[in-house]
């Protein structure tokens, strides 16, 4: 039953602008209506601090059993030896696997933010760059990748406690196994966020960094495609102090109505289409940098290996947020991000990043995905013009219509 009609107008409002839009936000996806009917539930009403088996509260029995589904679901998806899914975010996550692996002050090795990582990756702003000494790796200017000489060079000059994989703008396959052998090189724990390409991961279109990491954390929204959360796997012996770095070190009682939603998508990445949606979210991802290069944008490295790239719009004589504003204008939803080595702010920035998870779960093809390379060629080309921009927005309205997200739910917003 539905009382409250301001907030149901701003939800339905939403859910139809997601129906209408395209998005290339590279960390959001659309979630099935089956993960997002649980966290619609009464299991939001249970306070379960603990864990299965030893909570602090009465009346467990069945958020228990959710959250042994979650856990035995996502341990056979990486086979991971243990997992905590309690995250309330990716960041949350990243908390407790910093906790868990080395003490307030010690030094971490990760990427740089202007480069690729992210923010819980040693911002000065963010807890981890408050309460640990952060260092960073970056890309090498005439390639764009990352240079694992120059890690290996960092962490011997410094002798960090833990090296720190991961990124949120990097279009790359990341080499955890060489990650793995300078960590171990240096006396290091390896830490490795695949936040991002989590889906890709569990869909074997990346390679997995569990054998090699010593903590793996990981959001579930993205190419996942789970609920909004986040979650860590680790060996037995490490997960115990996660375990207690997340409850009670970083959190109170768990969502439990999130824990049933990421049960259920870890159970939908289990099946054997989640691998068909992985690669179609890489040659996705290929066609339209692809097409994007043949109209003479440049993508950073020169292309990309997973779900997301960044378009040096610069080149075209634009910012970042003026060609956001520009694709928004035309239903295209995407970021401003910086390119590496940008010289403009990052609320300006050189480039627009771009990701293929969430269009390719609403079934654009590679073709779809050359059309859409080619609408945002054309408008960046002339942006001001406004009759290109009609005549794309148009394309980008049948596109969207012709790939519903919801076709048979009640989360149509009607
Ligand atoms: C690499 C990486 N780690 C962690 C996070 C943080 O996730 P959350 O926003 O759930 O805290 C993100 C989010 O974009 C990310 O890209």
């Amino acid at each position: 039953m539905r009382t409250d009609e301001l907030a149901w107008a701003a939800i339905d409002a939403e859910t139809e602008r997601q129906e209408r839009q395209l998005e290339l936000i590279a960390s959001e996806n659309h979630a099935s209506g089956e993960v997002i009917a649980a966290m619609g539930t009464a299991l939001t009403n249970k306070y379960a601090e603990g864990y299965p088996g030893r909570r602090y509260y009465g009346g467990c029995e069945h958020v228990d059993t959710v959250e042994d589904l979650a856990r035995d679901r996502v341990r056979e998806l990486f086979g991971a030896e243990r997992a905590n899914v309690q995250p309330h975010s990716g960041t949350q996550a990243n908390m407790a696997a910093l906790m868990a692996l080395c003490e307030p002050g010690d030094k971490v090795l990760a990427m740089s933010l202007d480069h690729g990582g992210h923010l819980s990756h040693g911002h000065p702003k963010n807890f981890s760059g408050v309460f640990y000494d952060f260092h960073h790796y970056g890309v090498s200017e005439s390639e764009e990748v990352i240079d694992m000489d120059e890690v290996r060079d960092r962490a011997l000059e410094l002798r960090p406690s833990v090296i720190l994989a991961g990124a949120s703008a990097y279009s790359r396959i990341i080499d955890f196994e060489a990650f793995s052998s300078i960590a171990k090189e240096v006396d290091a724990k390896l830490m490795v966020d695949m936040a991002h390409i989590a889906g890709l991961v569990a869909g074997k279109a990346h390679p997995s960094p569990i054998p090699f990491a010593d903590v793996t954390t990981f959001t579930t929204h993205k190419t996942l495609r789970g609920p909004r959360g986040g979650a860590v796997l680790a060996e037995v012996e490490v997960i115990k102090k996660v375990n207690s770095a997340l409850f009670p070190g970083g959190q109170g009682g768990p969502l439990m109505h999130v824990i049933a939603a990421k049960a259920i998508a870890f159970r939908e990445a289990l099946a054997p289409e989640f691998e068909e949606y992985a690669a179609s979210v890489v040659k996705n991802a290929d066609a339209l940098a692809v097409r994007l290069m043949e109209r003479g944008l440049r993508i950073v490295s020169g292309g990309t290996d997973n779900h997301v790239m960044l378009v040096d719009v610069g080149a075209k004589g634009l910012s970042g947020r003026e060609a956001e504003d520009a694709l928004h204008a035309v239903e295209i939803t995407c970021n401003k991000n910086l390119i590496p080595y940008d010289k403009r702010p990052p609320m300006e920035a050189s480039g627009v990043r771009l990701g293929t998870a969430a269009i390719t779960t609403r079934g654009l093809s590679a073709d779809d995905c050359v059309t859409l390379a080619d609408c945002i060629a054309d408008l960046l080309d002339v942006p001001s013009d406004d009759s290109v921009a009609d005549r794309v927005r148009g394309v980008i309205g049948e596109l969207a219509s012709s790939h519903p997200i919801y076709p048979d739910s009640s989360l149509s917003g009607a």
